[in-house]
């Protein structure tokens, strides 16, 4: 069943919060949670992912990965974060990197920033957010859940 929510967060302490909730959710996965952030620069996606991080337990400070790809943490349960950031690369260039093989293992928690660009690399569970911003402090976020992996509770 296709699911479909609209967020309007008024600030990044929202969005973070936002982010943090998924992080639990996707913790309790037993299956790799792999979640797709599209939208342009400053629309929230390294924020929302800041407390994505914190709700999955990783300890060190999650920073934009934008020049070196993707960044692994630890995180809770034995289970690893690897941020990517596609800004820079095109789906062919993750071959690369080893990326079939991160997102066949169950213990992977998995987000990309700039989704578009590697848009046939996406997993069809994938749960996908599209971040666009409306003011100063003003960001909406869409979130896709065609699997059914949130469970309708999300926030
Ligand atoms: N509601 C909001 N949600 C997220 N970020 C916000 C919000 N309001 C203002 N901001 C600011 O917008 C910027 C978002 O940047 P960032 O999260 O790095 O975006 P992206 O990763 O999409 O380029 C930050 O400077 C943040 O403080
Ligand atoms: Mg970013």
């Amino acid at each position: 069943m296709k699911k479909e929510k609209n967020i309007i967060t008024a600030s990044p302490a929202e969005t973070k919060k936002i982010g943090k909730k998924f992080g639990r959710k996707a913790l309790s996965r037993k299956e790799t949670f792999f979640l797709a952030l599209y939208g342009n620069l400053g629309s929230g996606k390294t924020t929302f992912l800041k407390g994505f991080a914190e709700g999955i337990g990783v300890k060190e400070e999650v920073t934009s990965p934008t020049f070196l790809i993707y960044k692994k943490y630890k995180a809770e349960d034995e289970k690893n974060f690897y941020h990517f950031d596609a800004y820079r690369i095109e789906g062919k260039d993750l071959a690369l990197l080893g990326f079939e093989k991160i997102v066949e293992e169950p213990k992977n928690i998995i987000a990309t920033e700039w989704s578009e660009n590697i848009e046939e690399k996406i997993p069809q569970k994938a749960v996908k957010i599209f971040f666009s911003f409306l003011s100063l402090k003003k960001r909406r976020l869409i979130v896709e859940d065609d699997g059914g992996i949130m469970n309708g509770s999300f926030l």
